[in-house]
């Protein structure tokens, strides 16, 4: 496993793979890596010759408030995960590598990007469509992998890469959980054990929601009246929103109408998760 930190030394690997004849998937993360992410570098290693991994905490995508200094930072306990699951490549740049003095170019994603976890998060999207883009110009894989867990990410990325052009496959992979449901995240290291006992009261709101669904409940205010009652009765929960939108545009919609996706961001404690469960026809 190669492991590189300057971006000059990541684009000539990848231009070394790709004269080889070899397809390159991608997977972007920030690091404190659990089994959401190592399923994408497992799915990744199923479809491609060589499969790199990106690990920075990108300082675009946080709020002047929010935890960019306490995120998770486990370099040495993730290249070992990432060489069991045979990796080829690991690009850890510095902040000053990828954004250097001056660097002053953002991407917009516009409207879409100020719906759901964008309207507590001004201009996180933007931040995380700036990186990804930049990364996928240092990577230039075929195939880049990204979790249903972020849902409002992989519309926002399928986006960018449309609009934008990038000759790029944006590749969904299915939410893994904990036994009790909880969805992995690096963030669920925050919670304390009262706050990790209460945390799976976001799926139980997913899973109450599908049961509405399932018994052919149309009427959304209904649902999110219910779903709010369940999740207002864990004592350390705090909605932040409770959603059913239509995938592409992420508009709120009345009446179920499928496909939706059912999306939630609950503060337990002090920390915010998020959640989703999409429906199909
Ligand atoms: P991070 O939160 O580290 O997540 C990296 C990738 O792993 C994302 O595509 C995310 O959706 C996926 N992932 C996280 N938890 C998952 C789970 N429980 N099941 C399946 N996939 C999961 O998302 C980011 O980093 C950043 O925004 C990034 C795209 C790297 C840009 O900085």
């Amino acid at each position: 496993m190669q492991i590189l930190k300057t971006i000059k030394d990541m684009q000539a690997l990848s231009r070394t793979f790709i004269a080889g004849g070899k397809t390159i998937g991608f997977v972007p993360t920030m690091g404190a890596l659990h089994e959401g992410h190592l399923s994408l570098v497992k799915r990744s290693k199923r479809e491609n010759n060589a499969t790199a991994v990106s690990i920075f905490v990108n300082p675009a995508q946080f709020g002047p408030k929010e935890d960019f200094r306490q995120y998770p930072r486990y370099i040495e306990r993730d290249l070992v995960k990432l060489s069991l699951f045979g990796a080829d490549a690991v690009f850890i740049p510095e902040a000053d590598e990828m954004y250097p003095q001056g660097s002053s170019t953002i991407i917009n994603v516009g409207n879409i990007g100020e719906k759901l976890c964008g309207a507590s998060r001004p201009g996180h999207f933007n931040g995380v469509a700036t990186v990804v883009s930049k990364l996928f110009n240092i990577v230039m894989p075929h195939k880049a992998y990204f979790g249903q867990k972020d849902f409002q990410q992989t519309v926002v990325i399928k986006k960018l890469a449309r609009e934008l052009n990038f000759d790029i496959e944006i590749m969904i992979c299915p939410t893994i959980r904990e036994a009790d449901g909880l969805a992995m995240s690096s963030r669920n290291m925050y919670l304390n054990p009262a706050e990790r006992k209460a945390a799976p009261v976001l799926y139980d709101a997913l899973k109450r929601g599908k049961s509405f669904m399932d018994s052919g409940v149309k009427e959304v205010s209904f649902i999110i009246e219910a779903l709010a009652d369940l999740l207002n009765s864990e004592p350390l929960a705090t909605i932040d929103y409770i959603e059913l939108v239509e995938p592409e545009g992420l508009e709120k919609i009345e009446m179920v109408k499928l496909p939706t996706v059912l999306c939630l961001a609950v503060k337990i404690g002090a920390t915010r998760l998020i959640d989703n469960m999409a429906f199909t026809p």
